[in-house]
């Protein structure tokens, strides 16, 4: 019982859709944009939804 309680609560958390600026931009500001963006040591910028679909 304790471990159906516990999935029944998990599923809205995983059924929520995935959204870039929600999930994704926090990760790759934090572990990408330091290079990736204009004037850095990367080739490319990784700043917004398109740039980074771009190379997906
Ligand atoms: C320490 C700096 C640095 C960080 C942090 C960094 N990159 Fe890069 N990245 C580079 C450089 C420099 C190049 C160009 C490498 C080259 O020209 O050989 C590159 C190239 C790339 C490429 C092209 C690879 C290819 O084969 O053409 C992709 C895709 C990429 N990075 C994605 C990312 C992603 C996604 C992240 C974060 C998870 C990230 N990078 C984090 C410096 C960085």
């Amino acid at each position: 019982m304790r471990y159906l309680a516990g999935v029944l609560l998990a599923l809205p958390v995983v059924a929520e859709p995935i959204t870039f600026n929600k999930d994704i931009a926090p990760i790759i500001f934090h572990s990408c944009a330091p290079c990736h963006r204009p004037g850095e040591a990367a080739p490319f910028p990784l700043l917004t939804y398109e740039e980074v679909k771009s190379h997906a």
